[in-house]
């Protein structure tokens, strides 16, 4: 079964490292995202530190399983990276959703578990993150990723639901 059926949310972890070889190719699966005019605005922080790892848990009511990860992926864009001229122009809240969701299925790929943490556009989360990583102020934290190795198996029921899927015109189903 392909790592897209087998992907659920994971939020609890065995007190277990992971490998630096898996982390790198997590990574390079992030970076094999499609991006708009192949811009590729994005950076990455990985944190493994645990001082850090709460600091992350405490910045959002909805992050408490960040502190039991084994490390935890900051994707961020680099706006000066995206080209973006117009601060309204965010093409790259697409990028960088499709290397957030590529890093989910390679961490499934690698054996682990791992959440997409929403962290863009809240702002007072990206700037807490943003400030403790000393980030420069053309980077901004878009999603952060919890990780490692899953303390329970994850359930992968069916979704598919034909009643959202139109043939041809609206309304129109099989
Ligand atoms: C943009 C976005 C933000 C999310 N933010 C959080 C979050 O802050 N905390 C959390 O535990 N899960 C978060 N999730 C994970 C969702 O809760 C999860 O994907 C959803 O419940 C479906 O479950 P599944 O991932 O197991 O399929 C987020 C997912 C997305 C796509």
């Amino acid at each position: 079964m392909s790592s897209i059926f087998q992907r659920r949310s994971v939020r609890s972890f065995l007190p277990k490292p992971v490998e630096d070889d898996k982390i790198e190719r997590i990574l390079r699966a992030g970076m094999e995202a499609p991006s708009a005019h192949n811009r590729r605005p994005w950076e990455f922080i990985v944190i493994t530190g645990e001082a850090d790892r709460q600091a992350i848990a405490g910045m959002s009511p909805y992050a408490k399983m960040a502190a039991s990860a084994a490390a935890i992926i900051g994707v961020c864009v680099n706006l000066d990276l995206g080209g973006v001229e117009n601060p309204e122009d965010t093409w790259w809240v697409q990028d960088l959703s499709a290397v957030t969701e590529n890093i989910l299925l390679q961490i499934v790929e690698e054996g682990l578990g791992g959440v997409w943490l929403g962290w863009y556009p809240d702002k007072d989360r990206v700037r807490a993150f943003a400030d403790r990583f000393k980030f420069p102020p053309t980077v901004l934290p878009f999603s952060v990723i919890p990780l490692g190795y899953p303390a329970k198996k994850a359930d992968g029921a069916d979704r598919f639901d034909p009643r959202r899927v139109h043939y041809g015109v609206y309304g129109t189903q099989k």
